[in-house]
């Protein structure tokens, strides 16, 4: 039986693709920084286990526990909204200390172990913000394109080893928390140089005419990084994504 191992299982997408493992019959670690076995379903395959992706300590106790893992999902992150220019770059530090080297520092706490018996797949959960420019998420685009970066040169080290790499790129999806969890990462937003762009921008985040993602897109995506050997680096997830990947190419 094959094992994954998700960061950020808590909510959202982590708890959405950790469902569809347990469905796919595998057995699953999955991770939060707050353990909570009620928010998924009751299975002998399940194990959560404690992860912070900021803590070295954390990372090292969660990867021993796990044992042996096939593959390794990197969701945990979280979403920040500012101009450029307000946005205090100890905040930007905290953003690229969770979505850059948190998945980075995990990913370098499973590769020995997939080096080593010639096999394993990391699935990293970036955004496909990061195939567009927008206003007011520069940072957090960056932390995320830094990831894509990141990932494909890994790629290209570890496809000698038989160790694959994929990137899941999703859309926007409100139903997640993501919007409530990025609040509290929000600076400068009433800020009057900017107070016209600001209305612009979170207005369209109100417009329900649009395509968005659901956390089972994501899932799926996820899903296919994972089991099939023929998909592209890249995988565009939702409806929205796969319009602005088009659009992008
Ligand atoms: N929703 C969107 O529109 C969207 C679009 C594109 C990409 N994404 C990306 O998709 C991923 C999942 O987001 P989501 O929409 O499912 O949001 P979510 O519901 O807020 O889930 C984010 C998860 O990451 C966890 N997390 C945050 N910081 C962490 C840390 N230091 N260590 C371990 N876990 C941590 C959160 O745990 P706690 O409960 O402990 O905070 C939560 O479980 C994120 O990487 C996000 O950037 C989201």
């Amino acid at each position: 039986m094959q094992t994954v191992l998700i960061t950020g299982c808590s909510s959202g997408f982590g708890l959405e693709i950790a469902r569809g493992f347990l469905a796919h019959d595998w057995q699953v670690i999955a991770t939060m920084r707050t353990p909570r076995t009620d928010v998924l379903p009751a299975s002998e395959r399940l194990r959560v286990l404690a992860l912070d992706v900021t803590r070295p300590e954390s990372i090292r106790a969660a990867v021993e526990a796990a044992g042996p893992i096939d593959v390794l999902v990197n969701n945990a992150g979280f979403g920040s909204a500012a101009a450029a220019e307000l946005m205090p770059i100890e905040a930007m530090r905290e953003l690229f200390e969770t979505n850059t080297f948190g998945t980075i520092a995990v990913t370098q706490a499973v590769l020995p172990q997939f080096r080593q018996r010639k096999a394993g797949v990391v699935v990293n959960v970036t955004s496909s913000v990061t195939l567009k420019p927008l206003p007011l998420i520069a940072a957090y685009r960056a932390s995320k394109a830094a990831v894509n970066a990141f990932t494909e040169s890994m790629a290209l080290e570890l496809e000698p080893f038989g160790v694959r790499v994929r990137l899941v790129l999703p859309g926007r999806s409100p139903d997640t928390r993501f919007a409530e969890n990025a609040r509290e990462h929000m600076y400068g937003l009433d800020h009057e140089a900017y107070a016209d762009l600001v209305k612009n921008v979170f207005a369209r985040f109100q417009d329900t005419s649009v395509p968005v993602t659901y956390a089972t897109d994501v899932a799926e995506a996820v899903w296919r990084a994972a089991t099939d050997p023929s998909c592209p680096t890249r995988i565009p997830a939702g409806a929205d994504a796969y319009a602005w990947a088009a659009e992008a190419a």
